[in-house]
């Protein structure tokens, strides 16, 4: 990859394409001209008063999710589950968890959903089951249950396993000892998720088979969790010290994980017309490029983590990072294969928070800007559900508040080892998950309206400013903006297959770029700060004209305000 300077220079030098065509309709698909709404089923809508969004609570806001414009909803894990990890710790794949209903809730919404043209793509989480799970029950209990295979062990007797480093475990450790079979079992996330055996033919034609059960339901597709980590180097090499740090690289696109998916492709995805995204994109544009591109017959798309790390850990993030990467993919694909867009999901804070400001009085306008830029780049946008009011964090002060396993034993591992417990405490209020997990703001009645109970996850205080009857009565709201921009998305086809090209790319206050298609071009300008800054747009605002602006008296101009968005049809 071209380093920063280089990047910037040949996107600023090239002539912007002038007639880049319309893919022929083979190329056109569903998928890419559609936009996602990532809907965290625990937090959207609670129907029986116990606390918890359920599906009845969906299926009783459809019409809101269809007033958005959105065409996809993807739910985060609806499996039975004990919830460790909030559902991506199955226990049985072809039943709903209690929390969330019955198989005939399950099978009401997605009626409902397909009435009203909307498409369901369910969460697929097969890296790993619950502890819990019937497998994993009978896998443990000796040595020679049919189902030991199914998962990874080690044999105690031959010493201490090759260590492997775990995301959620107290130890950080992946190996945990089991004693019924004196043997440790091998679990990347929490110790109530172990690693299903993907090298075990078995494992693959039963995932197979469930997949085929939820497709034949009907759903729309499946949005693959962690899929990028199921292929494992089972003669357990040593790993070089603080490869942990580099985690994708020794974990992500193990051996034989394209021959999986080429399988599963062919005996279930090529079956049906849907829509398969991966969790992680490996760490290589060819990883990238071989996961998605339209001639490997494996995935439609990938979600990269890249520009997630943009920032972490420190204050503020540099914005000619975040252009670098999101130009870097936007290159990547550009000739083909395809990419998702999204600036949150369940396991990031608030978009708002993390990207811009959610104070006052820019929050708006800078729920808005990265609106803005969500929908106006190409590849699939995927809203987080709450992004269209503009929700930011919620920021815990205090541990009791959190329920999410990656703080908790976190927290409990540096309080352990002695870490700064004040200091981890401080930064989950700007990274930490739940921040972008708590209940949906319906109104400004108790708990937003959320839930006629005590909410599983504490509603943010600042819902009698941000929700979405409130929004619904302001025609001035974030909520009407992100539908006007899902319009102007719908109306041109600019917007899902125009070629990108980045303008000013040294700014590091202001993103522009410029999409065209068949000559048709918009120039979209954003100023991602919280006071004026200037674009040097030179010629190109010459006779150009407002599609949409996020200040009520917007016009074309390269001097924004703060936050100011401005996508303008250049002549
Ligand atoms: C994925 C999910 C995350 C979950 C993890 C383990 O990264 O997005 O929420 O904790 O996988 O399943
Ligand atoms: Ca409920």
């Amino acid at each position: 990859m071209l380093p920063l300077a280089l990047l910037m220079l040949a996107s600023c030098n090239n002539p912007v394409p002038q007639n880049t065509p319309l893919p022929d309709s083979a190329s056109r698909k569903w998928w890419k001209e559609a936009v996602v709404y990532q809907l965290y089923p625990r937090s959207f809508k609670d129907n029986n008063g116990d606390g918890i969004g359920d599906l009845k609570g969906i299926i009783s806001k459809l019409d809101y999710i269809k007033s958005l414009g959105v065409d996809v909803v993807w739910l985060n894990p609806i499996y039975a589950s004990p919830n460790t990890d909030n559902g991506y710790d199955i226990s049985d794949y072809r039943a709903i968890m209690k929390d969330f209903g019955t198989m005939a809730d399950f099978d009401t919404l997605l009626k409902e959903m397909h009435v009203r043209h909307l498409k369901l793509v369910m969460d697929l989480v097969v890296n790993h089951t619950s502890d819990q799970n019937e497998w994993f029950l009978q896998s443990r209990s000796s040595r020679e249950n049919p189902y030991r295979n199914y998962y990874h062990w080690w044999n105690a007797e031959r010493g201490t396993p090759t260590p492997r480093w775990s995301f959620f475990d107290v130890n950080s450790d992946a190996w945990k000892l089991d004693t019924p079979t004196n043997s440790y079992y091998l679990h990347y996330f929490s110790r109530q998720q172990p690693d299903l055996n993907w090298e075990n033919p078995v494992v693959r034609q039963e995932i197979y088979k469930m997949m085929k059960y939820w497709l034949d339901k009907g759903i729309d597709g499946f949005r693959m969790d962690a899929f990028q980590f199921v292929a494992k180097d089972t003669t357990w090499p040593e790993f070089p010290k603080g490869y942990e740090q580099d985690i994708i690289k020794y974990y992500g696109m193990g051996p034989h994980l394209h021959d999986y998916l080429k399988e599963m492709n062919k005996d279930v995805l090529s079956k049906y017309d849907i829509m398969t995204v991966a969790e992680g994109a490996g760490s290589t544009l060819d990883d990238a490029m071989d996961l998605v591109g339209p001639d490997r017959n494996e995935l439609n798309m990938a979600y990269h983590f890249e520009v997630m790390d943009v920032g972490k850990g420190k204050p503020g993030y540099d914005l000619l990072e975040f252009k670098k990467v999101y130009s870097k993919w936007d290159t990547i694909f550009s000739q083909k294969g395809w990419v998702s867009v999204f600036l949150g999901n369940h396991d990031q804070p608030r978009m708002l928070s993390h990207w811009g400001s959610d104070s006052l009085p820019f929050r708006g306008y800078c729920a808005k800007m990265l609106n803005t830029f969500l929908l106006t780049m190409r590849g699939t946008p995927y809203a987080y559900y709450g992004d269209e009011l503009g929700m930011g964090n919620i920021r815990f002060e205090t541990i009791d508040d959190y329920r999410d396993v990656a703080t908790l034993n976190k927290y409990q591992h540096l309080k352990a080892t002695g870490g700064n417990v004040d200091s981890f405490l401080e930064s989950e209020k700007r990274f930490g998950r739940d921040n972008g997990r708590t209940p949906f703001p319906w109104d400004s009645s108790a708990n937003a309206g959320f839930t006629s109970g005590t909410p599983w996850l504490k509603v943010n205080p600042d819902y009698t400013l941000v929700n979405a009857a409130h929004e619904e009565k302001d025609s001035a709201s974030v909520l009407h903006y992100f539908r006007k921009l899902i319009r102007l998305r719908k109306s041109n086809p600019i917007f899902v297959y125009g070629s990108y090209h980045l303008i000013d790319g040294y700014n590091p206050e202001v993103y522009s770029y410029i999409r065209e298609l068949q000559g048709k071009k918009v120039l979209v300008v954003l100023n991602f700060r919280d006071h004026q800054a200037a674009a040097n747009l030179g010629d190109y605002l010459k006779g150009a004209k407002l599609l949409l602006g996020n200040y009520p008296d917007s016009a074309p101009k390269d001097v924004l305000r703060p936050f100011e968005a401005l996508v303008l049809e250049l002549p």
